[in-house]
C-alpha cells in the first residue's frame, strides 16, 4: 500500500526553482550486465535490521576546546527571531548548491555550501583535483593533507563557507557501487586517515568540511524512495542497509569517528534507510552514535532531498534541511520543506522543544565563532569570476603521479628509455570531446573524474596523448596514434603502423562511474579488453594504462606481450603530465591499491541490491550479511586467490622490510578503556597509543623511490568473536629512499586498533592473548613479524 508523504504541519514554505540543476549521466556499459536479486529475508528481522530509538538529541557540550565559541554562538542564537531561527536551519534559493539566508541586522553573511570532494564544482576558474580513490592510492598523508588544503583554499577564495567533502560513505562494501571513487579505500583504517588529513586540510584553509554520507550509503540503486506520478505517494521506500552493531562500529562508523576527531564542522546524513529508518531521521545513528558516542559537536546536514519528516527528523538529530523546499528526488516540489515555517509552528504549538532548535543553530554557529571564519563575497561564475587556481596545477600533477599504481612491469618495460617509435592507442588517450563538466560516458576523450555531484568542471585538461608527444619530442621520437576503439578492435595493427613498427605500444583505457547508478560490470569500458588483445597480438611491448573509477578485472594481465600495467584512476586536470612523468621515469611509481583486484567480477561478495522483484513498499532490503568481510578481509578469510591484492603496488626499484620492534607505551594495558569524558571522536582512551612498532625499510634496487610499508594486525583467534578478519590494516607510511638507503619507520598502535566492538557490553574490548603484527609491502606480502600480548590469556 502506498503511504502518502504528509507534511508534519500545515504551513507550506514558498517554493523556488532548484538553484542548480545537477547533470547526471547514463550508466556504464557492457555485455555482461550485472544484476543481483536480493532474497527477501524476513526471518532475521529480529537479529538486526532494526534501529532502536535514542532520544533526546544530545546538545553540543563545547568539549574539545569549543566552550568559549559555544557561548558566543548562544549569544547570537538569543538575538534571533523565531522566523530567523527557522531560516537558519532550512536551505533557501541562492547562488550555491546549498544556501542559508543572510541575516543582515546581525551581520550574519549567510552560508554558501558547494560540492564536492575533488573540486568546487559549480564554479569556473577552479581546479579539478584527483578523485578520492586516487588520493587514497597515494598512501601518503602529506599528499592527502596538501590536496585537502589546496581544495579548501579554492572554496574559500570563491566565497564558499562549506565544502561538501570528503566522502567515506560509500566505504567500498561492494566493488560495483557507483560512488566508491568519490571516497577513498575499501578499508576503514586507510579511509579514516584520509578523512582526517582531508578535513584538517579543508578547515585549516578556512572552509568547513562535511564528511558524508552518514551512514551505510553503500549503493546507488534505490537510494531514494520511488514516488507515484503525483510525487506525494511512496510506491517503494529507499533501500535499507541492514548492518549489525559490530560491523557498524568496526567498518562503517570507523572513518566517521576519525572525521569527528578531526573536528569536522558538519556531517551529511544519507539518502538510504539504515536498519529500517531513513538516514536523516535515524535517532540511533544521529543521536546515539554520532552525537552521543562520538561526541560530534557540529551540525548534521541532510543530503539533498533526503528529509522525509519535520519534527521527527529534528528529534532524531537532523540539524539542517538541504536544499530546503527546493525540490528533492521524485517528490512533488510544491510540497515545500518539512522545515522552514513548519519549524516555527512546531515550536509555537509546543510540538518541538525550543531548546532543541536553539541547539541546532548553536551547533552551526559555534564553528564560525571559534575560527572567526569570514568568507569572500560569493563569486562562482561569470565575467567577474575570480581565478582561484593559483599554482595548484603543479600539485595536481604531482598528486596524480604519486598515486599511479604500477601493477605489472616485466622485462624492465618501464620506465621508457627514449624510444624512437611510439604507438598510442585507445579512446582515453586524446582530448575531451563533449564538454568540461561531468564528462559522462562519452566515447572520445580522456577521463579525469567520474560523474554526478562529485565531479568538477575542468578549465583545461592535459591529455595523455599530448603529454606523451611533448615528452617524445625531446627524444626526436615518432608518435603514431589510433584513438578509435572500433577501428583498433577490428584491425590488424601491423597494417595500421606499417611500415614503422613501434618499440612500445601504449594503450589508454577508461571506465566510467557516477552518482545515481551502480556499475554493471567491472571490465574496462568501450571494449577495452579487445583493444588490448588486438594490440598485444602483434606488439611485443604493450603498456596498458587505465583511467578508472576503481576496480577493473584485468584478464589481459597474463598476456606475455602486455609488459606493463598502470592503474591511474581519476587523476584530475593534469592527467597526461602525471602519467608521462611515470612512463618516462621522472617519477618512480609509489601508488598502491586501495582495494583488491580479483580474477573475475563474480569473485567479489556483497553485491549491491539492484533488483527487487516484489512490489511491497518495504521490500528494498540490503542485508550486510558479509559483516566485516569486505574486500581483502573477505578474500583472506576464504583463502581466495586474487590477481592483485589490497595494498599492492610495484616500483622501478625494490624494497625490503626487516626487524620489526615493539616498544610498549602503556605498562598496564587494561581490557577495556577507562571511561573518560567524551571528546570529539569518542572516548579519548580509545585513541591512546599503546605500542610503537618500528620496522626497517631498505631500498634494495638501483634507483631512488618511495616505499609504502604497511602494518597488519591478526587478533588472537581463541578470544576474539567469530568473523574477525584474518588481517586488518592498522598502520602505513610512505618513505622516500635513495638507492641503497635504509630508514626506520614507526607505526603507533592505538587502543582502538587492537580492540573489537563487543555488542554485549557495548564497548571496545582488547581480547586476551597474542596478536601477530605483520609488516609488509601489501596485504599478502608480509616481510617481518612481531607478537604482542597486551592482556595475558
Ligand atoms: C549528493 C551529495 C551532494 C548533494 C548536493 C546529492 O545528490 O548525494 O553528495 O553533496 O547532492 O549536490
Amino acid at each position: 500500500m502506498a503511504s502518502p508523504r504528509i507534511l508534519l504541519l500545515s504551513a507550506l514554505a514558498a517554493v523556488a526553482p532548484a538553484a542548480n540543476a545537477q547533470n547526471f549521466g547514463g550508466g556504464a556499459r557492457g555485455a555482461d550486465d550485472f544484476t543481483y536479486v536480493q532474497p527477501l529475508n524476513t526471518t532475521i528481522l529480529s537479529a538486526y535490521g532494526h534501529s532502536p530509538a535514542v532520544y533526546p538529541s544530545p546538545k553540543i557540550s563545547g568539549n574539545g576546546g569549543w566552550k568559549d565559541a559555544m557561548a558566543k554562538a548562544q549569544d547570537f542564537v538569543s538575538q534571533l527571531t523565531p522566523e530567523e531561527k527557522a531560516d537558519m536551519v532550512t536551505g533557501a534559493a541562492g547562488p550555491c548548491v546549498g544556501n542559508i539566508k543572510r541575516i543582515e541586522r546581525l551581520g550574519f553573511n549567510g552560508l554558501c555550501l558547494q560540492d564536492g570532494p575533488l573540486s568546487i564544482r559549480v564554479a569556473d576558474y577552479a581546479s579539478v583535483f584527483s578523485a578520492g580513490v586516487s588520493a587514497a592510492a597515494s598512501w601518503d598523508r602529506k599528499i592527502l593533507y596538501e590536496r585537502g588544503f589546496a581544495m579548501g583554499e579554492e572554496f574559500k577564495a570563491k566565497g564558499a563557507h562549506v565544502a561538501l567533502s570528503p566522502v567515506c560513505g560509500p566505504l567500498g562494501r561492494s566493488a560495483y557501487s557507483g560512488r566508491n571513487w568519490e571516497g577513498f579505500a575499501a578499508d576503514p583504517y586507510l579511509t579514516g586517515v584520509a578523512m582526517e588529513e582531508t578535513i584538517k586540510g579543508h578547515q585549516d584553509a578556512g572552509v568547513q568540511a562535511t564528511p558524508k554520507h552518514f551512514i551505510g550509503n553503500e549503493q546507488e540503486t534505490q537510494r531514494n524512495p520511488k514516488f507515484d506520478e503525483t510525487g506525494t505517494n511512496v510506491i517503494q521506500e529507499a533501500v535499507s542497509s541492514n548492518i549489525d552493531d559490530r560491523t557498524m562500529h568496526e567498518l562503517y562508523l570507523w572513518p566517521f569517528a576519525n572525521s569527528v576527531r578531526a573536528k569536522a564542522a558538519s556531517i551529511m546524513c544519507s539518502y538510504q534507510r539504515l536498519n529500517g529508518s531513513y538516514g536523516c531521521e535515524n535517532s540511533k545513528t544521529l543521536n546515539g552514535l554520532l552525537k552521543g558516542e562520538l561526541g560530534f559537536q557540529g551540525y548534521v546536514m541532510s543530503d539533498w532531498g533526503a528529509v522525509h519528516s519535520g519534527v521527527a527528523s529534528i528529534e532524531s538529530g537532523l540539524d539542517m534541511n538541504m536544499p530546503g523546499g527546493l525540490g528533492s528526488y521524485g517528490m512533488d516540489p510544491t510540497l515545500g520543506s518539512f522545515f522552514g515555517a513548519n519549524v516555527t509552528t512546531a515550536v509555537n504549538n509546543g510540538t518541538l522543544d525550543a531548546t532543541r532548535l536553539d541547539d541546532m543553530i548553536r551547533r552551526l554557529n559555534t564553528f564560525f565563532k571559534k575560527k572567526d571564519w569570514k568568507a569572500e563575497d560569493w563569486n562562482m561564475t561569470g565575467e567577474s569570476s575570480r581565478d582561484v587556481r593559483g599554482n595548484h596545477g603543479d600539485l595536481i600533477r604531482k598528486h596524480g603521479a604519486e598515486a599511479t599504481v604500477l601493477l605489472k612491469n616485466v622485462n624492465k618495460a618501464l620506465p621508457l628509455k627514449a624510444p624512437k617509435s611510439i604507438a598510442v592507442f585507445g579512446n582515453d588517450a586524446g582530448d575531451i570531446t563533449e564538454g568540461f563538466l561531468n564528462q559522462k560516458d562519452y566515447e572520445f576523450g580522456t577521463l579525469a573524474a567520474g560523474g554526478g555531484s562529485g565531479t568538477g568542471r575542468l578549465t583545461y585538461i592535459i591529455t595523455p596523448l599530448e603529454a606523451v608527444k611533448a615528452r617524445a619530442k625531446k627524444d626526436g621520437a615518432l608518435v603514431q596514434q589510433w584513438l578509435n576503439n572500433t577501428l583498433i578492435a577490428s584491425s590488424n595493427v601491423t597494417d595500421l603502423w606499417n611500415p614503422t613498427p613501434p618499440e612500445v605500444c601504449i594503450v589508454f583505457l577508461k571506465t566510467w562511474a557516477e552518482e545515481g547508478a551502480d556499475r554493471k560490470h567491472l571490465s574496462v569500458d568501450w571494449d577495452g579488453e579487445e583493444i588490448v588483445a588486438s594490440v598485444a597480438k602483434d606488439c611485443a611491448n604493450t603498456v596498458v594504462v587505465t583511467h578508472s573509477s576503481g576496480i577493473n578485472v584485468l584478464p589481459f594481465a597474463d598476456h606475455p606481450n602486455v609488459t606493463a600495467i598502470l592503474a591511474a584512476h581519476y587523476p584530475g586536470q593534469e592527467s597526461g603530465n602525471s602519467i608521462a612523468d611515470i612512463l618516462y621515469g621522472d617519477v618512480n611509481p609509489s601508488g598502491h591499491l586501495p582495494y583488491t583486484i580479483a580474477f573475475n567480477g563474480t569473485d567479489y561478495n556483497a553485491p549491491p541490491t539492484t533488483q527487487v522483484n516484489t512490489t511491497g513498499i518495504d521490500d528494498w532490503q540490503s542485508w550486510f550479511d558479509e559483516k566485516l568481510e569486505i574486500d581483502y578481509r573477505y578474500f583472506d578469510a576464504h583463502n581466495i586467490s586474487v590477481r592483485y591484492e589490497f595494498g599492492f603496488g610495484l616500483s622501478y626499484t625494490t624494497f625490503e622490510l626487516a626487524d620489526v620492534k615493539v616498544e610498549t607505551l602503556d605498562s598496564a594495558i587494561t581490557t577495556t578503556p577507562k571511561d573518560e569524558p567524551i571528546q570529539p571522536g569518542g572516548n579519548p582512551a580509545l585513541w591512546a597509543p599503546l605500542y610503537n612498532v618500528t620496522v626497517e625499510v631498505s631500498n634494495t634496487g638501483d634507483v631512488d623511490g618511495a616505499a609504502v610499508p604497511q602494518l597488519y594486525v591478526n587478533f588472537p583467534a581463541a578470544t576474539t568473536p567469530a568473523g574477525t578478519p584474518p588481517q586488518q590494516l592498522r598502520g602505513f607510511d610512505k618513505v622516500m629512499l635513495k638507492k641503497g638507503e635504509k630508514a626506520t619507520v614507526s607505526f603507533e598502535l592505538m587502543r582502538r586498533d587492537l580492540s573489537y566492538w563487543d555488542v554485549v557490553s557495548q564497548g571496545w574490548v582488547i581480547p586476551a592473548g597474542e596478536f601477530t603484527l605483520s609488516a609488509g609491502l601489501s596485504s599478502r606480502d608480509f616481510k617481518a613479524q612481531a607478537k604482542v600480548t597486551p592482556i595475558k590469556a
